[in-house]
Parts: C-alpha cells; structure tokens; sequence
C-alpha cells in the first residue's frame, strides 16, 4: 500500500483548443490549425467538448469526483485575436468567468499561456522561427498576468520539444515540414528564450502567484548495451531532454549537449546560433522557476541508426504502424516484452521513476514538480452509459506508484494532473483517441463518468494506492 503526501493536487487537464470547441466564437481570432485540419480533412476542432459553454457542468463533476485541481490553457487569440493590439473583452469576460466558477469550488487552476495555438497573424509571420514572436508573447503574457491576478499557477509554455519536431521534424502540426532540424534547433532555443524573458518579467515586476514551464520529457533507454546504441540514446536525450532542462535550470547549454547538437548538426546539415545575449536571459531565469511541470506517457528505447529520415507518425491507433528513425540520431524501437497502447506508446513507469531522480541529482534548483500529464489513449466501449476503463486505470495507478517511489526517494512532487479531465479533441487524431475521465458524447455533449473516475475519486480521497 502506496501513500501519496497530504496536500497533493490530484489533477486533470485540458487546453484550449482541444476542450473549448467554439473556435470562431466570443470574437476568438483564427490559429493555424483551423486552415490546416480543414485542408486535411478528417477532422475539426469544433465541437471538442464545448468547454467553452460546458464549462460549470465539467467543474461540477470535478467537485463530485475529488478532482482539486485543473490545467487549463488561455487562447491567445481569445485575448488578442491578432496576437498582439486590440485585445477581444469578451475572451478576457470568459476566462474571468471561468476562473470565478473554480474557485467558488476551490479548485486550483494551472493556468498555460500556449499550448500549440499561436495566433494565426503570428503564425503566418514565422511562429517562433520569427523573433517578432517572442516580442508578441512577452507583451500577452504581461497582460495577463496584470489582467488575472486570481490566477495562481502559470505556466508560459507546454512542451516546446513536440512543438518543434511535430512542427519541422514529423510534418504532423502546422506549417507541416519535415526533417529540417535547422528549424527545430531554432524554435526550441527561440521559445526557451520567450520562457526566459516572461518568468524574469514576472520575477521584476513582483507579479503575485508562481510561475513555471511544462516540458514534455520521455526517457530514452539504449535498446542494448553496445556502445552504438548507448551514444544513440544520449543523442535523442540530448536533443528532447537535456537541451531544454540545461536552458530551463542551468541558464546555458552544457558542454555534453552542444557535443551531441554539433553531431546531429553535422550529420543533417543544420545550423544553429545562440546570441550571448539569449544565453544572459537564460541565466537571469534560470533560479526563477517555481516549478517544472512535466508531460511523461511513455519511454523510448533508442538503437544506432545510419540510414536516412523515415519516421511514420501512428495516427490512427492502427499498432505496430509507427516507426521513427532520425539521421545523425537514432531508430526509436519496440522492446520485446513490453505493453504499449494502440498508439504504440510504451507503457514502462519505470521511465518516470528514472526521470525524476535524474532531474533531482542533476538539476538540483527546480525545487518543485508537478506531473501535468499522464494518461493512456484508449478506444473507450460505451455500453448504455457506461465506460469500463480498466486498462487505463491499470496504466494510472502503476505510474502513480512510479511517482510515489519518487516521492518516497526525496523527489518533491506536488501533484497530478491527469490527460485528460474529460475527452477531448486529439491535435493528430481527432475523437477516437479518448483519455478522459468522463466519456463525452461529441453529437450530445453529454458526460458520463468513466469507471476511472470512480477509482480516482477514491483515490483522491484516501491518498492510497491500493
Ligand atoms: C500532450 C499535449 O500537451 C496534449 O495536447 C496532447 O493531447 C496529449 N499530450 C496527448 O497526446
């Protein structure tokens, strides 16, 4: 029998633009993927779960169910439908609104200021490739920090390394290109430095409440013990974990990870330029953060690799149809032996284990975590109003004993947030991809909870894993 702490967050998230449905509601402003999932063709962001009117019956549930706290993300295009200049009242009413019904229940709001939606008049200029953009982010946060001093907890971004390679490495997110590691290598330094520049706002201004970046870190383990191997799976490391942790809490990129950049460089000629002046924002920050926030599924078993890009995005839950292998970096495989989901995402809580006590030996200043996604995709069979969830709540309760180890190990861990609080739209697969505690009919908008929601209540309530 695991014990989690007394005060811990048990948690549910969302965002957005996958939850609020309503994408040209309330004077919302276009993103990029309204254009892009329309010319795709196979499914819309609209109805998602309709948070954006559904909003107090989600909150009602979350009080039922024990759930103590959400993450939510603001559209930035609610706010400033260009990105920058006119900012829409009505986003700003809506967010107050919503904000006002949480704490009336007590709930703690994490609070993200992009999760994958810039503006489309941003967007269209470069994204975070264009340096403009940081500029425009700096002045949305700073407004919303002085316009929602209720909020608590923000977060500036989630998960800048699946925004870059979803972005210009796989092609699955808009503007849709491939294997341009030039690209990728910009906007994951681009946007580090964004993080960089609010949080030391923030800190300046003496804003109230705490701050702190989401990352999304997956382990990576070599697929044996050859030498080969093993520096394959310190170059994959290096490019999606310790690139970004080395700008998050040691204000500079160590010497190991500029080793591994300077090999992928090379290996798919790419480039990249760090300006001193990047590099003193990073520094000023990196004591500043009051919390990491982490994104962990699953685990990655890495092999060398000589070949050339080929990397097939899983998209559909057909398993065993993904397949990744990156030039200069390595292949990606699946370990005999191993459960993974439809998905083909490898279910091994071992890798969050390992994780948090990496970052605890050698990022000693994050002082505090919160796990704000884990959760398990899943085909969910509604049988007349019910969900039988029971694979979901096996993968749950076997990465929060994962946790609780940690906890127990000296890492401070102060809640869980899971993926996702009710289902909700999927960026590459729509609706059939589910990993809600509450099973939402998207022709109704009509909740029904999961047998999960049960066990977490419990869970909740007792703070035991049985
Ligand atoms: C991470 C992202 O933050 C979220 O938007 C996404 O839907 C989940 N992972 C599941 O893939």
């Amino acid at each position: 029998m695991k014990k989690l702490p007394e005060h811990f967050i048990f948690g549910g998230a969302s965002a957005a633009y996958q939850a609020e449905g309503a994408t040209k509601e309330g004077g919302k402003g276009p993103v990029a993927w309204d254009e892009f999932l329309e010319k795709q063709g196979r499914f819309l962001a609209d109805p998602a779960s309709d948070f954006y009117h559904k909003y107090p019956e989600d909150l009602e549930l979350c009080s039922m169910f024990g759930i103590n706290g959400i993450r939510i993300s603001i559209a930035w295009s609610r706010i400033f439908p260009q990105g920058r200049g006119e900012v829409n009242r009505k986003g700003v009413e809506y967010y107050h609104d919503l904000l006002k019904e949480a704490k009336k229940r007590n709930i703690k709001v994490f609070v993200t200021l992009h999760h994958f939606d810039t503006p489309k008049a941003l967007f269209d200029q470069g994204d975070f490739l264009n340096r403009d953009t940081i500029d425009a982010f700096v002045a949305y946060a700073q407004f919303c920090f002085e316009e929602f001093p209720e909020v608590e907890y923000w977060t500036t971004f989630n998960e800048i390394y699946p925004i870059a390679t979803n972005q210009y490495l796989l092609g699955i997110f808009p503007p849709g290109i491939k294997y341009d590691l030039t690209k990728v290598i910009a906007c994951l330094h681009n946007m580090m430095v964004a993080h960089a520049k609010v949080v030391n706002l923030f800190k300046e201004s003496g804003f109230h409440g705490e701050i702190g970046v989401v990352h999304s870190l997956e382990t990576k383990y070599p697929a044996s013990n050859s030498p080969e191997d093993m520096h394959a799976a310190f170059l994959d490391d290096a490019l999606s974990i310790r690139f970004l942790l080395d700008a998050t809490y040691k204000g500079r990129y160590s010497k190991e990870t500029l080793e591994a950049l300077d090999e992928i460089c090379q290996a798919n000629d790419a480039v990249y330029d760090f300006p001193e002046a990047d590099l003193l924002e990073l520094e000023k920050a990196k004591d500043r953060n009051d919390y990491l926030g982490i994104n962990h599924y699953q685990s990655h078993f890495v092999k060398a690799y000589n070949g050339e890009n080929a990397i097939h995005h899983n998209g559909t839950g057909d398993k065993g149809t993904g397949s990744y292998k990156v030039k200069g970096i390595g292949e990606r495989i699946y370990k005999e032996g191993l459960e993974r989901t439809d998905w083909d995402w490898i279910i091994y809580p071992e890798g969050l284990y390992d994780l948090l006590l990496r970052i605890k030996k050698d990022y000693p200043n994050y002082k505090a975590i919160y796990i704000t996604e884990n959760g398990m995709g899943y085909k969910d069979e509604f049988k007349d109003g019910i969900i039988m969830d029971k694979p979901r709540i096996d993968y749950i309760k076997k990465y929060m004993s994962a946790l609780a180890d940690a906890i127990e190990a000296g890492v401070n861990v102060k809640g869980y947030f899971l993926w996702s609080l009710m289902d909700v739209f999927s960026w590459s697969n729509g609706y059939n991809k589910r990993y809600g505690l509450f099973f939402v009919d998207f022709e109704t908008q009509k909740r029904y909870p999961k047998e999960s929601a049960y066990w977490y209540k419990q869970l909740a309530e007792t703070k035991t894993l049985l």
